[in-house]
């Protein structure tokens, strides 16, 4: 496994771009298999393993794609396969998006379950419910997703959780079912909103998304589109983060400031300065000044726009070096506090109590070698590194590699003094 070594106590200076958001490129990627002949384009698509990891698995359906740096281009032809290959599911959860669009599209969808992760059991229990409400029958037998539809029929579907892949799949699913589809407690995250933009781009009637409450009238063909993937705002905000730990100045351009106004207004609480600029493109950036000691503070993670469960692991990280005692509690996974125990090794104080985290701030965090379990965790991690004494070495980042796009070059273009170490 691929590990990083850094050599920490560095305050970081210097400007990053914000890459393209993994959790709307997946989805939207997904999206291309409601084409029937047609052509479909995403821009500003991260380079990221799971991006990779998408493309196997459409190609393996049938779909044709070619990468041009950040812009991918989709040809899908009239006739696809409905059954995905266990490969890719098992590498990555999203993979499980590809199961609205294609029972929508070719009436029957055979798919490995997902497995577990790190953070929890992560069932779709969600996505078969809603499915099985348009007129579909599921049975799962060896391990395998068996669902079909001669034809989807829309209706009002109520969410018991705004579950952000099962709203995204049962958006897909109605975009080819017969009348309109309402989704009721929808997941509200900025990525939703992309993706219901990309299918507006198809020819498809969606509105009153990002309010929870999504309408989508169903069509018979779907028609080529382009789109442009969301800036990264978990990616945007762990830079923000490794600015603040390190004490120095970070410049963060290409974002889109609302999808990022829980973390600042918690930074802003716990004593964080920074300013705002747009440019005369109308492009925005936030800039972190540099800060002594964070002041605790409390958090609950909660479904968008409430504070982001994927920036759980760095918030944490950084409340390890406040000024007292800070309560982080996890509401969206069962078991988001793995890194925490890893955290520790490098001196903190992290004292897990149910789905609460209560951290005491310490003087400083001292180097050690540490394991990522997950894919924020080793963010995290490498936060915690860039900011403590001496040698951290992050193994297992494989994990890190899957959502955060050249993450040593834009670290190291900030002053961080680290290397990548082959397996
Ligand atoms: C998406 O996962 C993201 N992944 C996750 O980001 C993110 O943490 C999560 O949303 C929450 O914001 C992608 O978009 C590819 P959920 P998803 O369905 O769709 C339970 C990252 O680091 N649930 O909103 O899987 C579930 O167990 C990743 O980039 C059910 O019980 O999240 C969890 O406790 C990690 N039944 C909660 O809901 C279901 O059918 C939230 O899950 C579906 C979900």
């Amino acid at each position: 496994m691929k590990s990083v070594k850094i050599k920490g106590g560095v305050p970081l200076h210097g400007t990053v771009r914000s890459q393209g958001a993994k959790n709307a490129a997946l989805p939207m990627m997904a999206a291309c298999l409601l084409l029937k002949g047609e052509q479909m384009t995403l821009d500003n698509v991260p380079k990221l393993q799971d991006v990779e990891t998408m493309v196997e698995l459409l190609c393996s359906l049938g779909a044709s794609i070619k990468q041009d740096g950040n812009k991918i281009i989709f040809d899908v032809p009239e006739n696809i396969s409905h059954e995905a290959d266990e490969a890719p599911v098992r590498k990555m959860r999203a993979s499980s998006l590809v199961l609205g669009p294609l029972l929508a599209r070719c009436g029957s969808v055979v798919l490995p379950l997902p497995g577990g992760c790190s953070i929890g059991s992560r069932p779709i229990d969600l996505h078969l419910k809603g499915l099985v409400q348009m007129g579909a029958s599921v049975e799962i037998k060896n391990g395998r997703v068996h669902a079909s539809a001669k034809h989807l029929r829309g209706r009002r579907i109520y969410l018991d959780f705004p579950s952000v892949g099962a709203t995204e799949n049962l958006m897909m699913a109605a975009v080819l079912a017969k009348g309109e589809t309402i989704i009721e407690n929808a997941a509200r995250e900025p990525e939703i909103e992309n993706l219901a933009s990309l299918l507006r781009n198809m020819g498809v009637r969606i509105d009153t998304e990002g309010t929870g409450y999504i309408r989508v009238n169903g069509v018979e063909k779907v028609t080529a589109c382009i789109e442009r993937v969301i800036p990264d705002r978990i990616e945007i905000c762990t830079y923000i983060l490794a600015g603040v730990m390190t004490g120095g100045e970070v410049k963060v351009y290409d974002v889109a400031l609302d999808h990022i106004a829980a973390l600042l207004a918690k930074l802003e609480e716990a004593g964080v300065s920074f300013s705002v600029e747009t440019d005369a493109s109308g492009e925005h950036s936030v800039t972190v000044h540099p800060v002594k000691k964070l002041s605790p503070i409390s958090i609950k993670t909660m479904p968008y726009p409430g504070f982001p469960t994927d920036m759980q692991p760095q918030i944490v990280a950084a409340l390890t070096l406040s000024k007292g005692v800070s309560l982080v509690e996890e509401s969206v996974f069962q078991a988001r506090f793995l890194y925490a125990a890893e955290l520790n090794r490098m001196g903190a104080n992290i004292g897990i109590k149910g789905d609460t985290a209560v951290i005491q701030g310490v003087k400083s965090l001292s180097g050690a070698t540490v394991q990522a379990t997950d894919l924020r965790a080793g963010a995290a991690l490498i936060l915690a590194g860039l900011a403590a004494k001496g040698e951290t070495r992050v193994e297992n980042l494989e994990h890190v590699m899957r959502g955060y796009e050249d993450i040593d070059e834009k670290l190291r273009s900030l002053g961080a003094e680290l290397s990548l170490e082959p397996e």
